[in-house]
C-alpha cells in the first residue's frame, strides 16, 4: 500500500478537491483505494456523502481501543472507501503528545489497512502540527496544492528544505499549481520562475474553474458526475502524472 498525502499549511488552496478527484481515479483505475480524512471540518466526508463517526475518536484511535479497519465506509464507487473525519481530530495533536514516539503513530495505525488496500489517501488539515508531522513520516509520497504566489513558493522550498534535513530520501515531493488563473500575469511569472527552481514539479496546472467548485455542491467527485468535461480530464491528466511518479501500485497484502 502506497500513502499519498495531500497537503498544505495554508487552507481553501485545493487539497480536498484534489484529494476526492485523484483517490476515485485511483479506485476507478483498478486499486482498491481508501481516502482518510483527516480535518476535523470533514469537506471530504462530506463530498462523498459519509456520516461522521462519533465513536472513532481520536483518543480512542491513538489509545488502541479503536481500530481503522473498522470504521471503514463504502462511497459506492467501486473499490473507494473513506475513513470518515471525526470532529475530535482537532484535538489529535494533544493526544498524539501523550504517547511514546508521537511522530509515528500515523503509520502504525495505518498498518491493518495494508492488507486491504493499494492505495491511502490523507486528505490533511493545514497547519503545522505533530500530525501533520506524522503525515510526512507516513507518506510514500505528498501532493502539494501550491497557489501561484511567493508566499506559497517559500513554503514549498520551507518544506523542501525539512525533508532534506529530516533525511526522509523515498519521500516523493510532488507540488502542483491550483487555481491558476493564466490572465494574471503575477500568475505567470510566479509559475514561470517557480518551474525553474523546482524542475520536478508536476506539468500539470488546475486552473480556477467553477466547473471546479460546483464539486461540493453536487457532492461527488468531478469525473463521477462530468466525466467527459474539462475539469476531469485536468484531474485525469494528474492523476496519470501523479501514478507515472509513483510507479506500479501494489496489489493489497491479502487478496
Ligand atoms: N480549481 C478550482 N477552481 C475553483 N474553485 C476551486 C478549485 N479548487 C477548489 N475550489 C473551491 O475552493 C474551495 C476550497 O477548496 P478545497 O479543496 O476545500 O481546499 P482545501 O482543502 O485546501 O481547504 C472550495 O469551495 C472548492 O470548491
Ligand atoms: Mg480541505
Amino acid at each position: 500500500m502506497k500513502i499519498i498525502a495531500v497537503t498544505n499549511i495554508k487552507g481553501g488552496v485545493g487539497k480536498t478537491t484534489t484529494a476526492v478527484n485523484l483517490s476515485y481515479l485511483c479506485a476507478a483505475g483498478g486499486r482498491p483505494t481508501l481516502l482518510w480524512d483527516l480535518d476535523p471540518q470533514g469537506a471530504a466526508t462530506y463530498t462523498l456523502r459519509g456520516e461522521p463517526l462519533e465513536r472513532a475518536s481520536a483518543k480512542k484511535l491513538l489509545g488502541g481501543k479503536r481500530h481503522l479497519p473498522e470504521l471503514v465506509l463504502s462511497t459506492g464507487y467501486p473499490r473507494l472507501d473513506l475513513l470518515p473525519a471525526d470532529f475530535s481530530y482537532r484535538n489529535f495533536d494533544v493526544h498524539l503528545s501523550e504517547r511514546k514516539r508521537p511522530t509515528e503513530r500515523l503509520l502504525k495505525m495505518s498498518r491493518p489497512l495494508r492488507e486491504v488496500y493499494s492505495a491511502l489517501f490523507l486528505d490533511c488539515a493545514p497547519g503545522i502540527s505533530l500530525l501533520s508531522e506524522n503525515v510526512l513520516r507516513a507518506a510514500d509520497a505528498i501532493i502539494v496544492p501550491l497557489l501561484p504566489t511567493p508566499l506559497s513558493v517559500r513554503m514549498l522550498a520551507q518544506l523542501r528544505d525539512f525533508i532534506i534535513g529530516e533525511g526522509w530520501v523515498d519521500l516523493m515531493l510532488l507540488p502542483f499549481f491550483s487555481m491558476v488563473d493564466r490572465r494574471k500575469s503575477l500568475h505567470h511569472d510566479v509559475i514561470a520562475d517557480t518551474r525553474e527552481q523546482f524542475p520536478t514539479m508536476l506539468a500539470t496546472e488546475v486552473p480556477y474553474w467553477s466547473e471546479i467548485e460546483r464539486m461540493s455542491l453536487r457532492r461527488a467527485p468531478i469525473p463521477a458526475f462530468a466525466p467527459s468535461g474539462p475539469a476531469a480530464q485536468i484531474y485525469s491528466a494528474l492523476w496519470a502524472e501523479v501514478a507515472a511518479r509513483m510507479g506500479e501500485l501494489p496489489p493489497p497484502a491479502r487478496q
